[in-house]
């Protein structure tokens, strides 16, 4: 059975006017059209419980998500979380690169082959780079820094690390690993970097106001609280060679009381600007509310999400381009928001299908496969039906399908069994990652194979 799909308003243009390409003015690099990929952490890299060195390098199966994205037709490709710390990670198996890392040797040429993978067919390849901050899990380091001294109440899998306020030593090593990255990556054949602000991270932990408690010149008023962006983006001009792309991404709930106030919205765009930021990608949400910038779907009104808080921000954006992640689906929707943005990016769709945007340029399709609804309204079963769905793809296989009842229910099942199994042995961090299936008929089609 097909897939279901989406639907909405069409576009009375069609896919034209995503076809446009993509001019980022300060580093000159330009994306074949407007749909990006947008960061997803993969779980791929290798992993070492005990040997923090062997953490963090792309897998084969990592390279060959990229290549099968490389393949899709996206503008812009966005890697998922790279940390910048051994033991300082968003998530085990993210991958690596921190200071102490030459650009040279297996790491490099892993991520070498990462980024020719993705770009072998036109795309630009960006890559995300984060410090989780205070959303360290304990399991994996009891300490950790944040702009203040505030812990974040457990959840799901345990407790978070312990966070002390950073010190101008630690905001200087972070600032170091930032730059050391993006001169890595730069020199391995990626396009850009794209700073995480958003999602809670450390980033934006200096940036709100509930989580930044300092009185030195990293808090207090919003030109202190993005210091820490400032310092790294100029740290980063100084070590990289022109023509790489810097980028961020924020959260736009931040824009709000006890985040961003309205009147300081001009500022953080005006100074972006001056820095030569390439794009904003504006998102929402973190750990404390429903996170990564997902939310129920079935309770959204707007098919994008954050759509009204653009509105605020936009205008004070004229060179920096701007995208906006969270809740697209339909071409109809996609090409409406181009009044107000430059970009689309896609999450759990190009998990669903690789081939996405190569479909929808094509008029293949005009909308995304549309899950079922007791998948819209369960955050847990959508999200972690994207990572096993990324799994799939890495491991040379067809992504199951999230519209049909059957490979739903088997997922369930796998999911139940899987979770199960980390909550029974929570500090073995040699068991982790998201669920494979077990079904032949959801778990084992070839790519490109249609169910
Ligand atoms: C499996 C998964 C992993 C994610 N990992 C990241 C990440 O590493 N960095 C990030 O900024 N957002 C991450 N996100 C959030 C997406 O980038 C995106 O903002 C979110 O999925 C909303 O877009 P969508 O409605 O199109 O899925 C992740 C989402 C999923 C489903």
């Amino acid at each position: 059975m097909p897939a279901r799909r989406y639907e909405g308003a069409p576009s009375p243009a069609g896919a034209a006017p995503l076809a446009q390409p993509l001019t980022f003015e300060f580093s000159g690099k330009v994306a074949p059209n407007l749909l990006k990929k947008a960061a997803m952490a993969e779980d791929l890299a290798t992993w070492s419980a005990r040997n923090l060195e062997e953490r963090g390098i792309p897998t084969p199966e990592m390279i060959e998500l990229y290549r099968r994205w490389g393949e899709g037709g996206w503008g812009v490709i966005t890697t998922g979380n790279i940390d910048i710390e051994f033991d300082m990670l968003d998530a085990v198996g993210d991958g690596i690169i921190t200071p102490e890392c030459p650009p040279s040797g297996p790491r490099f040429e892993a991520f070498k082959e990462l980024a020719a993978a993705a770009k072998a067919h036109g795309s630009l390849i960006v890559a995300q780079v984060t410090h989780p901050g205070r959303q360290l899990s304990a399991r994996i380091r009891p300490d950790t820094i944040s702009a203040s001294a505030i812990q974040l109440p457990p959840q799901g899998m345990g407790d978070y690390a312990k966070p002390r306020e950073a010190t101008k030593e630690d905001i200087a090593r972070v600032i170091d690993g930032f730059a050391h990255a993006a001169s890595y990556l730069q020199q391995a054949g990626f396009d850009g970097i794209e700073l995480h602000g958003a999602h809670g991270y450390l980033l934006s932990q200096f940036l709100s106001e509930d989580s930044n408690r300092r009185t030195d010149e990293y808090g207090g008023s919003l030109a202190n609280r993005m210091r820490i962006v400032v310092e790294i983006a100029e740290e980063i001009k100084r070590r990289v060679a022109p023509g790489f792309l810097l980028a961020v991404k924020l959260n736009s709930v931040e824009f709000q009381e006890k985040g961003i106030r309205p009147a300081d919205v001009g500022v953080l765009c005006g100074t972006l600007q001056e820095l030569g930021f390439d794009y904003v990608e504006l998102s929402g949400g973190n750990h404390e509310n429903i996170g990564y910038g997902l939310t129920k779907e079935s309770t959204q009104k707007r098919e994008a999400y954050f759509l009204e808080f653009v509105g605020d921000i936009v205008p004070h954006l004229s060179r920096t381009k701007k995208y906006l992640a969270g809740g697209f689906r339909t071409l109809g929707a996609m090409v409406e928001a181009l009044g107000i943005l430059d970009g689309i990016s896609l999450g759990r769709p190009a998990t669903q299908e690789p081939r996405l945007a190569a479909d929808l340029l094509a008029g293949r399709v005009t909308a995304a496969v549309r899950p079922r609804d007791d998948v819209l309204d369960d955050f847990l079963t959508y999200l972690v039906g994207s990572a096993t769905q990324i799994r799939q793809v890495a491991y040379g296989r067809e992504p199951f399908d999230l519209s049909n009842a059957a490979a739903v229910q088997s997922f369930r099942t796998d999911m139940a069994a899987h979770l199960g199994r980390q909550l029974a042995d929570p500090d073995n961090l040699e068991f982790r990652g998201y669920p494979d299936l077990t079904a032949p008929e959801t778990g084992s089609h070839p790519y490109g194979t249609p169910y």
